[in-house]
């Protein structure tokens, strides 16, 4: 018997899990049943409502709702930043609930890239600083890390403002900063909130081609949260949130506009 067989059958639990294992391989991202609320009593807010999501490898997924409908939210607990009340989120194959604080550290670190609403970055550091952050965090060497950011700088179009601080830089090349920190440790998993709210059309198009050509691997994706309606072309499928819960999907361009 070769041993692959023998294995199998000397396993055999893990063997008849197989063919779920193969079936769940193309899925980087499932939520299933979450909610999430804020605050006590009178004052509760239900930010999520039971939401079901699931994104594909090599996909773009956009979230898109009125302001206040759980976008951020949802990223949120997508990226592991905010625990769900109820429910869960498996993220490339890992659970967050059954990680203790090191490790979803260690593991976000690693695999998630994520573009803030408010960007986040660090006020005393340059541009490049902190675009090498993600780098130094996974062990990159200070020089390896300052070079592979300023190439990231260079590719959103700010290699001449990479010794800049964040004051000294407008809200749009701010933004950039923060794109080129979550492309930067090349991770599988890039979750934007919002990243084109402060580009004009084509440094906006220049974004979103950059991303989706990061998310095309056949072991990566990309969840965009947008308002923005230019940027719609770019999804695979579409997610439309209103009051916590996912109304409504629209697959492609042609779906949207049909
Ligand atoms: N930290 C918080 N404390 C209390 N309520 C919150 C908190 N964060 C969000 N909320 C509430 O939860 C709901 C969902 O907020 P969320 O930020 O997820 O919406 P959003 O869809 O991202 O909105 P926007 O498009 O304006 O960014 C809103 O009613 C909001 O007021
Ligand atoms: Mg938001």
């Amino acid at each position: 018997m070769n041993w692959p067989l023998q294995i199998a059958r000397s396993c055999s639990t893990e063997y008849s899990f197989r063919p779920m294992t193969q079936a769940a391989a193309n899925i980087a991202v499932r939520c299933l049943d979450v909610v999430k609320s804020y605050g006590e009593a009178a004052g509760r807010v239900q930010a999520l409502r039971g939401i079901e999501l699931e994104v594909r490898f090599g996909e773009l997924l956009m979230l898109v709702g009125p302001s206040g409908s759980g976008k951020t939210t949802l990223l949120s607990v997508i990226a592991g930043l905010l625990d769900p009340d109820e429910g869960e989120c498996r993220v490339l194959d890992h659970n967050w609930q059954a990680m203790d604080r090191d490790d979803r550290a260690r593991f976000r670190g690693r695999s998630i890239g994520f573009v803030f609403q408010a960007f986040n970055l660090l006020s005393s550091l340059t541009a490049s600083e902190n675009v090498a952050i993600p780098l130094i965090i996974n062990g990159a060497s200070l020089r390896d890390a300052q070079e592979r950011a300023e190439q990231a700088l260079e590719r959103v179009g700010l290699g001449a403002r990479a010794s800049a601080r964040p004051g000294e830089l407008s809200g749009g090349q701010q933004q950039r900063v923060a794109v080129a920190r979550a492309l930067v440790h090349d991770p599988k998993l890039i979750v934007c909130d919002e990243p084109t709210s402060n580009l004009d059309h084509v440094t906006g198009g220049q974004v979103m081609d950059l991303l989706r050509a990061h998310a095309q691997a056949a072991d990566r994706a990309l969840i965009v949260v947008t308002h923005d309606s230019r940027i719609f072309s770019y999804a695979d499928r579409i997610a439309y949130v209103e009051d916590g819960a996912i109304e409504r999907w629209t697959e492609s361009e042609a779906g949207l506009n049909g």
